[in-house]
């Protein structure tokens, strides 16, 4: 079926000409070479970081390669996953195992050869941390390619599959390296308040899993309850000047040192702005999580646009700040 309106987390409503979920490398090669060369190609994971804004033309991908494969080497563990394997049952199972790196990564929606695209991250820890490889197919002649960690162009939610080389590369898999012992991370704002007299190093990845799940399930919604893609603006980082500027008329805002600027957080900016809870037509923002744009039943993608764009010209009228959409618009 070519409905993909179950295919994408904000359950808007669009359809692929052609779909195709290969479960192996060779049914992924075989669909690029009988592939025409002009047709337009789209890869999808569990759609949880989309806006899609009409019917896909040509050819769309859901990778199922969905194997796992586990390797114990001294203190360390590699763990490889196929680009279809749902990311938290890849946390659930490292954790599972009591190896340490995607404690903090719990919950987050979506699949393994995702991850390396936007480098999902959470509560301090981002893929860049404890990816070792990506493994993918060139579009253009089906030919195997892989790239170390330090070859990936990682930054914030970025990376060279999203950036600089989109739509050259189908990723196929990815190279995990794991902790089997030592501390666990929980300097983060919500793990700190929770674990802050502990000794990182008595932390089991267990425990910190389960206080990354209470702290997200108290403020994200669930896509399968409320449609929604995460954060829908990524936090932006503007200059030690202005946010000097803003600070003095607004002395609770919360920003964190980043860089040669300050990163302030989107959800606060927006709260501010009046948004929290409030809609406009079949869509809001979330009265728990203001970042986060809902489908409250029955939207389309103008609907979407109407919002985002009516959240940003608040947000850049009250504070001069320009929002930047994370979640990516296809077609
Ligand atoms: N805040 C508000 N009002 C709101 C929302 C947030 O004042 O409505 C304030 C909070 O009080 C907090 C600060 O903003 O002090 C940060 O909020 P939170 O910890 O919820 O995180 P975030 O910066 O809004 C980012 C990621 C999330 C990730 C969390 C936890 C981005 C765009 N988002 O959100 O990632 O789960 O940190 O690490 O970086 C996603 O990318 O889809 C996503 C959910």
């Amino acid at each position: 079926d070519a409905d993909l309106s179950g295919a994408n987390t904000l359950a808007l409503p669009a359809r692929a000409e052609r779909l195709a979920r290969p479960d192996s490398g060779e049914a992924l090669a075989g669909l690029l070479a009988g592939r025409r060369g002009d047709e337009p190609l789209y890869v999808l994971g569990q759609g949880s970081n989309l806006v899609l804004d009409g019917d896909l033309p040509g050819l769309t991908v859901i990778p199922a390669l969905d194997r796992i494969d586990y390797r114990v080497e001294g203190d360390q563990a590699r763990v490889t996953a196929g680009a279809g394997v749902v990311w938290d049952r890849l946390v659930a199972d490292t954790v599972a195992r009591g190896w340490r790196g995607l404690e903090n990564l719990s919950l987050i929606p979506g699949t393994a050869g995702a991850a390396p695209f936007q480098n999902i991250g959470a509560y301090g820890v981002e893929l860049a941390d404890v990816l070792d490889s990506v493994e993918a197919v060139a579009v253009a002649d089906g030919r195997p390619v892989r790239f170390l960690a330090a070859e990936c162009e990682f930054d914030y939610r970025d990376s060279l599959f999203k950036s600089r080389r989109r739509g050259e590369f189908i990723i196929t898999a990815i190279t995990l390296r794991l902790h089997r012992h030592g501390p666990c991370r929980v300097d983060y704002g919500g793990l700190a308040a929770r674990f802050g007299d502990a000794d990182p190093a008595t932390l089991e990845p267990a425990a910190v899993r389960a206080a990354v799940i209470e702290l997200r399930q108290n403020k994200l919604p669930d896509p399968a309850v409320l449609p929604n893609a995460g954060s829908f603006f990524k936090n932006p980082v503007v200059s030690v000047a202005h946010y000097q500027r803003l600070k003095e008329n607004e002395p609770e805002l919360v920003a964190f040192p980043h860089r040669d600027g300050h990163k302030l957080a989107a959800g606060w900016l927006i709260e501010r702005a009046g948004w929290k809870g409030r809609r406009l037509g079949p869509v809001g923002m979330h009265r728990d999580q203001a970042l986060v744009l809902v489908n409250h039943g029955g939207a389309r993608a103008a609907d979407v646009r109407a919002l985002a764009g009516a959240v940003r010209a608040d947000v850049r009228e009250r504070f001069d700040v320009d929002l930047e959409q994370e979640p990516i618009p296809l077609p």
